[in-house]
């Protein structure tokens, strides 16, 4: 923890949360024990990014291919999902958290939408971390809906910019991340974030999601510390 330059911490941190299944599995549980155990990894980041004044935390929950997964798997994510936002809010409203959705929201369970709903506006005020979660989320879902309001809303051609893409995005408004984390070994992007990630630093760790604590966040964002982003240019412009 020492050797964090805790003036470089990144202002935004995406994570997919992945390995969850693989845990469980390797305990002789259940993916569905890994999903509930999950849930700690999810309080322990928001509390890490807290700690080191993170602005932006983006936790990748459900992706709109996970519709596919069995029915028992999807019942039981979506009950955790209400359960857990239903027992959080206090304390998200203590640690002065935000949180927002994004996603393809109308595909959940109604009773999904309306706990999500209710947290959003009850702490809509808060200003310390904006929590964003991605459910029934894909960056493609995301950028054709975009193209769809553009061609709707009637803009011109010489009015298309990439701000104002990104202004059409779920994300409209979020500066786009630093730090892409992915847990569990898998080295793929998952159809999230397409368009945001242009230049964001990827960490990739073999530890699986339930496993995920402090001291994993921490060394990610060391790791992260290491790097030389140059965005396109050379080293030497970076340091002069
Ligand atoms: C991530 O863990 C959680 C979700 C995608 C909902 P997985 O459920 O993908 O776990 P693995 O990858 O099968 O181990
Ligand atoms: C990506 O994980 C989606 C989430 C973490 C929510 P998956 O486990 O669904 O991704 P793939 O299928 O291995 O690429
Ligand atoms: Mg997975």
């Amino acid at each position: 923890m020492e050797l964090i330059d805790t003036s470089r911490i990144p202002n935004h941190i995406a994570i997919i949360m992945d390995g969850n299944g693989r845990w469980a599995k390797q305990k002789g549980h259940d993916r569905i024990y890994g999903h509930s155990n999950g849930v700690e990894s999810v309080r322990e980041s928001i509390k890490t990014a807290r700690e080191f004044n993170v602005k932006y935390l983006t936790l990748y929950a459900f992706s709109t291919e996970n519709w596919n997964r069995p029915k028992e798997e999807i019942d039981a994510l979506m009950d955790l999902l209400v359960t857990t936002i239903i027992s959080e809010i206090e304390e998200l409203k203590e640690n002065d958290v935000r949180l927002k959705i994004i996603g393809n929201v109308e595909l959940l369970p109604e009773k999904c939408i309306q706990a999500l709903k209710d947290a959003e506006e009850r702490t809509a005020s808060n200003k310390g971390l904006t929590l964003i979660l991605a459910l029934s989320y894909s960056s493609r879902w995301e950028i054709t809906n975009a193209v769809k309001e553009i061609l709707k809303n009637g803009c011109a051609q010489n009015e298309i910019t990439e701000e104002l893409v990104s202004s059409y995005l779920n994300t409209a408004g979020i500066p786009e991340p630093e730090l892409l984390i992915r847990t569990s070994g898998e080295q793929r992007i998952s159809n999230f974030l397409l368009w945001q990630i242009a230049y964001t630093e990827f960490y990739f760790t073999e530890v699986h999601w339930p496993d995920f604590k402090r001291d994993e966040f921490l060394k990610a964002i060391l790791e992260y510390q290491n790097r030389e982003r140059r965005f396109g240019k050379i080293s030497e412009q970076i340091k002069a």
